[in-house]
C-alpha cells in the first residue's frame, strides 16, 4: 500500500486533544433525534464513560490510561484511505464531493434462493441502524475509534436465503471513473473488491454502515454504504458498495491480489505477524502522540478468536 508513515503524519493533521474531546461533547450532543431519524438509527451500544468510550459494551482491553476515547470528526472524515480518490489521506475529503450516492442500489446475489436490487433508502428503512463505538486498525499502524451507525451484514444476508454452497461473500466498489477520479488511472485493478469467509460475514460484529457521528456516511469515507469488519485491518472494510454476491470459492480481494505477500485475505489485526516493511506491534491512534501496543484481533478476540480455531494465523494472514 502506498502509504504515509504514522511518523510523516504532520502536527497539522492530528486534532488537538483538548479540541476533540470539547467536540465530541457538541457532537454527542447535537446527535438528536433528528439527526438519528434521517438514517432511521436507534443509538443503542454508545456508552460514554467519562471522556472514555467502552466501545460496544465489550471489556476494555487497554490498561486504564489507554482507555478508547472517540476520535474527531474532522480527523475521521479528513483523513481517509479512498483510492477512488487519490492516494494521499487529504485526498478523499478534497475531491469525494464528485461522487453520487443517491440514486444507489445494491445488488445482492449469487448463491442465493432470492438474489435482490435493494434501493439504498429501502435498505436504510428496513435495517434500523443502531450506533456502535468500534476501533479501526489500518493496516499502516494507526488507528481510529468510530462511532458508526449501521446494521450488522447478517441482517441483509438472512434476507436473500443463502445457500449451503455459499462459502464467501465477495463485496465490490462502485466503478464508475466520471465519480471517482482515482479510477482513471491503473493504481488499483478496479473496481475494489474484498471478501469475507461466510462465517465472518455472519458473525454479529460485522456491520454494514450507513452513518457516523449520528450523521449520513460522508462521501469520503465511503457513502452511502460500506463495510466494517472491526477485528481486521481497515482495508477489508471496502465503501461504497455496489454489490455483494455469495460464492462457492475465495473472493480475489483487491491489495490481496496486487501484494500477496504484503495483504493477506485473512487480514486479521494480529500485533505478531509483523508487515514485511513495517511492524505490527504497535499503533498511533489518530489524535494521540504516543503508541500504543497492538492487540490480537485489534481487542476484539473473545468475539472472534473461535473462528479461526486450528488454522495457522502466521500463515494464513
Ligand atoms: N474501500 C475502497 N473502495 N477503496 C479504498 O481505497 N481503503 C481501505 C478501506 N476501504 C479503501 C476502501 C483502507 S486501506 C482503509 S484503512 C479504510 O477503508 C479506511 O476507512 P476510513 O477512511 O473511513 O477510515
Amino acid at each position: 500500500m502506498l502509504i504515509k508513515r504514522p511518523d510523516d503524519i504532520k502536527s497539522s493533521e492530528i486534532t488537538d486533544e483538548r479540541l476533540y474531546y470539547d467536540r465530541r461533547k457538541f457532537i454527542l450532543a447535537a446527535t438528536g433525534v433528528g439527526a438519528l431519524a434521517a438514517v432511521g438509527a436507534s443509538v443503542s451500544w454508545l456508552r460514554a464513560t467519562g471522556e472514555g468510550v467502552d466501545p460496544v459494551g465489550l471489556s476494555t482491553p487497554f490498561a486504564e490510561d489507554e482507555e478508547d476515547v472517540l476520535t474527531s470528526y474532522e480527523s475521521i472524515t479528513g483523513y481517509n484511505n479512498f483510492y477512488e480518490f487519490g492516494t494521499d489521506k487529504l485526498d478523499p475529503s478534497k475531491h469525494a464531493h464528485t461522487l453520487k450516492p443517491r440514486p444507489w442500489t445494491v445488488a445482492v446475489e449469487g448463491e442465493v434462493n432470492k438474489p435482490q436490487l435493494f434501493d439504498i433508502d429501502d435498505i436504510i428503512k428496513s435495517f434500523p441502524s443502531e450506533e456502535r463505538v468500534y476501533r479501526l486498525r489500518c493496516v499502516e499502524a494507526w488507528s481510529m475509534v468510530i462511532p458508526w451507525l449501521g446494521f450488522p451484514l447478517k441482517d441483509l444476508l438472512d434476507r436473500v436465503e443463502p445457500t449451503s454452497r455459499a462459502k464467501f461473500v465477495e463485496f465490490t466498489t462502485l466503478y464508475d471513473p466520471e465519480q471517482m477520479r482515482g479510477q482513471k488511472r491503473a493504481i488499483l485493478p478496479w473496481p475494489y473488491v474484498e471478501g469475507l469467509r461466510m462465517d465472518e460475514a455472519m458473525h454479529p460484529l460485522t456491520l454494514l454502515s450507513v452513518g457516523l457521528y449520528g450523521k449520513m456516511l460522508p462521501n469520503q469515507n465511503g457513502a452511502p454504504i460500506r463495510l466494517v469488519v472491526p477485528w481486521k485491518y481497515g482495508f477489508k472494510s471496502i465503501k461504497s458498495i455496489v454489490r455483494i454476491r455469495l460464492v462457492r470459492e475465495e473472493p480475489a480481494a483487491t491489495w490481496n491480489v496486487v501484494a500477496p505477500g504484503e495483504y493477506g485475505f485473512y487480514a486479521n489485526v494480529n500485533p505478531n505477524v509483523d508487515h514485511p516493511r513495517w511492524s505490527q506491534k504497535r499503533e498511533r491512534r489518530i489524535g494521540e502522540f504516543r503508541k500504543r501496543p497492538t492487540l490480537a484481533f485489534n481487542g476484539y478476540g473473545d468475539e472472534v478468536a473461535h473462528l479461526y480455531e486450528g488454522m495457522d494465523l502466521t500463515k494464513l494472514y
